[in-house]
């Protein structure tokens, strides 16, 4: 595998392969790889001739009370990783590639209402950063699919808007979450957890279950998120949001919808978490 900082060598890398009538897949990522990246790479290596990963820590999508200074840098490990599962070239930019005038100066996408709720009511810009690293990403690299994890189903449907609302010829592919034996889905911030909370954590996965089942059930939504925040706090969680949405655009679920979806986030310790549950009623 091919590690570049160079934009214009993977413009190139990749014109050759389009030229010769071959596929890209594209893999984005903040690095410190799991099980759930290398199942998006293997998935990739399924779906097209070639697979290209990034890995850039966006300062863009990060608060200023976030974690973007403690975020687990592991490059070595990360291309060995993609390498064993089949990515060919690594785009590795720095902040000052990315953004050479500087974050302020920088033009962005902004995926409207999408954007605006649950964790992008948490933490504000989050979604203004991941949209517009994304576009920016996705015109460097010029790929004909990319694929991302559904653990993060809001960030899906905000890419998903953007490429729809701005025409871009990418098909986006949601690839199901990974989870630990416990039901934890994986993810880079498990790493801050003692394995005391791990096994904690656990508990959002069976909280949302038990949800689901409840509401097929006949129990009113209302009523499931009251039960699910006390089963939450009571495994030592602090819910930043419990929800239950439309599948579709996010709004809220009514009697009507029968494509719902679970999200939640909350911290155990300082560590955010977030998981979600699609389910049919
Ligand atoms: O999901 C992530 O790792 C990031 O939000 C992404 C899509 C790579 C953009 O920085």
């Amino acid at each position: 595998m091919i590690t570049t900082q160079e934009i214009s060598q993977i413009r190139q890398q990749v014109r050759a392969w389009h030229a010769k009538g071959e596929t890209v897949a594209f893999v984005p990522t903040m690095g410190n790889l799991h099980q759930g990246h290398i199942t998006l790479i293997k998935e990739a290596v399924k779906r097209a001739d070639h697979v290209v990963a990034s890995i850039f820590v966006n300062p863009m999508q990060f608060g200023q009370n976030e974690d973007l200074d403690a975020y687990p840098r592991t490059l070595a490990a990360d291309q060995q990783a993609l390498t064993d599962a089949g990515a060919e070239l690594l785009f590795t930019p720095t902040p000052e590639i990315i953004y050479p005038k500087g974050m302020d100066q920088q033009s962005f996408v902004e995926v409207p209402n999408i954007s605006e709720q649950l964790c992008g009511a948490s933490r504000p810009g989050h979604f203004r950063g991941v949209a517009t690293v994304v576009c920016k990403l996705f015109n460097i690299v010029q790929p004909d699919i990319a694929l991302f994890g559904r653990k993060d189903f809001q960030q899906l449907l905000v890419i998903e808007t953007m490429v729809a609302d701005l025409s871009m010829p990418i098909e986006i592919i949601g690839v199901d979450t990974i989870r630990e034996a416990s039901g934890l889905a994986m993810s880079s911030r498990n790493g801050y957890l003692s394995q005391a909370q791990k096994d904690k954590a656990a508990t959002l996965k069976q909280t949302m279950d038990t949800m689901s089942v409840a509401i097929q059930q006949g129990v009113s939504i209302a009523n499931a998120i009251q039960t699910g925040n006390s089963q939450l706090c009571e495994a030592g969680f602090r819910p930043d949001y419990l929800e239950v949405r439309s599948t579709t655009d996010l709004s809220q679920a009514s009697d009507e919808n029968s494509s719902l979806v679970i999200l939640a986030a909350a911290y155990m310790g300082d560590t955010r978490l977030i998981d979600n549950l699609c389910f049919t009623r």
